[in-house]
């Protein structure tokens, strides 16, 4: 399966939203990402719900990957209009002893499941979710911010998941979100990820063209 990008929309310029949105669709790009938090979760507020819905208006060819970083993150879902084409990650932390079904709820709207870990959560507590899943977002940075550096032992943890996915069936994805950097993105390609989070660490960083930035990003994960 080739490597696939998710440009990360709260690292855009936040006053061009709808402009950075059909420029990355009219590039070709597979997915973007749209990070969710409820202030709870993770210290911070991103993107609302209301405008993660108003994105399916201006998207083409992109589908929406919806990283939900907050508790009982279902309450979103409706307000969010989750449906066909979606990708939804949900946080193992987040969502206590109601996980699978959430992750049921998800299946029932026509989306994608994935299951997100942060940095401290072992890859071993997705054993119970990997039937009812599609993939797995590992977070290389500790949740919550753009910009934060990748955390120590963050390959190892990639591969550790490509490993459990694999052990289970074919096709399922592995998806790397935080500091998914020019320098970094190969050899986190070569652990075993498949969808690639590229937020302040490459694509957005200052003074690149968006296109050429989209190329090279593209050619280095393929
Ligand atoms: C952080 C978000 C990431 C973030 C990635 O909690 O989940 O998607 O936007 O941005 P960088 O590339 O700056 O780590
Ligand atoms: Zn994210």
């Amino acid at each position: 399966m080739r490597g696939m990008l998710s440009p990360s929309l709260m690292c855009a310029d936040a006053l061009n939203l709808q402009s950075e949105l059909e420029a990355l669709d009219r590039l070709g790009v597979d997915y973007i990402h749209l990070d969710f938090m409820d202030n709870k979760f993770v210290p911070n507020i991103t993107l609302d719900a209301e405008l993660i819905r108003a994105v399916k208006r201006v998207l083409v060819n992109m589908k929406r990957d919806i990283h939900i970083m907050a508790i009982e993150p279902e309450q979103y879902f409706d307000r969010m209009e989750i449906g066909q084409g979606d990708i939804v990650s949900v946080h193992f932390e987040a969502c206590g002893g109601r996980l699978h079904e959430v992750i049921a709820d998800i299946r029932q709207r026509g989306a994608s499941p994935f299951v997100a870990i942060s940095p401290d959560t072992e890859p071993e507590v997705l054993a119970d979710y990997l039937d009812e899943i599609d993939g797995v977002l590992v977070m290389t940075v500790y949740p919550g911010f753009a910009g934060r550096p990748i955390v120590e032992g963050s390959f190892d943890k990639i591969r550790a998941v490509r490993a459990l996915l694999d052990s289970r069936r074919e096709g399922m994805l592995l998806e790397v979100d935080g500091h998914v950097s020019w320098d970094l993105c190969q050899t986190m390609r070569e652990c075993g990820g498949d969808l690639f989070v590229a937020g302040s660490s490459s694509l957005y960083q200052r003074g690149l063209d968006l296109a050429e930035a989209v190329e090279r990003m593209s050619e280095l994960i393929a």
